[in-house]
């Protein structure tokens, strides 16, 4: 499928916005990396763009959210159908959370690895903790984890703050960008893990294919918005 037909379906429903999703697709292309998971895909978006590119490689994106993802409108499953990309698309309602989906499946998915698993979530130290060891389990030597969202705290989120259940946490939880701790304290020490880069909030690191392999780590902005863009958002801001 072509980026243009995917960004005439996705339009711009929440949450994955176009610059990053070709992004995606085109990394699974190059890779190429058929075989990829997506951990939190809410209204489906990240998934078509993935499935977009799976769909030319003649692979799968297994997807897994919480039940409420299906009350969703659009629903995932909706933007996926409407793309005609079902064949390529698994996508799991998990009643507890994705580590418990990978508890389940952890033996099918350590037997059949994936290539590529986007972690894009919970957001939380716990969760997305616990979820990058299990990742480490299913993912093959040589292929690659993205964590999106490296900068993000729940302080910053006014949608988050305006939550009771967020207002109750402490401050250190509100204030901690989460999911860059999990980065910096267990992905970037990690043995089995190198070829590190940051790229404006997101944390891409692939799994090695032996253990002398070097550690490199690069910092890029390609989502850096031109001057021009700026401006033009600058004045839908204002308008
Ligand atoms: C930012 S959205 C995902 C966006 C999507 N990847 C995209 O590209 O459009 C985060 C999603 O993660 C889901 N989520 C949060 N914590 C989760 C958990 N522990 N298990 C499963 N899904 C979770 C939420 O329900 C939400 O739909």
């Amino acid at each position: 499928m072509t980026p243009d037909r995917i960004v005439s379906i996705v339009k711009d429903t929440p949450h994955t916005p176009p610059r990053r999703g070709r992004q995606l697709y085109d990394f699974i292309l190059q890779t190429p990396a058929p075989r990829c998971l997506e951990l939190g895909f809410a209204h489906g978006v990240g998934t078509v763009w993935m499935a977009g590119a799976a769909e030319e490689l003649n692979g799968k994106v297994i997807g897994v959210d919480i039940l409420s993802a299906k009350e969703r409108l659009p629903a995932a499953a909706q933007l996926v159908a409407e793309a005609g990309l079902d064949r390529f698309v698994e996508l799991h309602f998990d009643p507890i959370s994705y580590t418990w989906h990978l508890q389940r499946n952890l033996d099918d998915y350590a037997a059949e690895p994936f290539d590529f698993i986007f972690i894009d979530g919970a957001h939380t130290w716990d969760a997305d903790g616990f979820t990058f060891f299990l990742c480490e389990k299913v993912l093959k030597p040589g292929g690659w984890i993205l964590f999106d969202d490296l900068d993000w705290n729940y302080r910053g989120s006014a949608a988050a703050m305006s939550n009771p259940q967020v207002q109750a946490l402490t401050d250190e939880e509100k204030d901690l960008q989460q999911v860059r701790a999990v980065w910096e304290k267990l992905v970037l020490p990690h043995p089995a893990f190198g070829n590190f880069t940051e790229d404006d909030g997101w944390g891409w690191a692939q799994k090695s294919l032996s253990a002398d392999a070097p550690k490199v780590f690069r910092v890029t902005h390609t989502q850096r918005l031109s001057i021009a863009d700026r401006v033009v958002r600058k004045l839908k801001a204002t308008f």
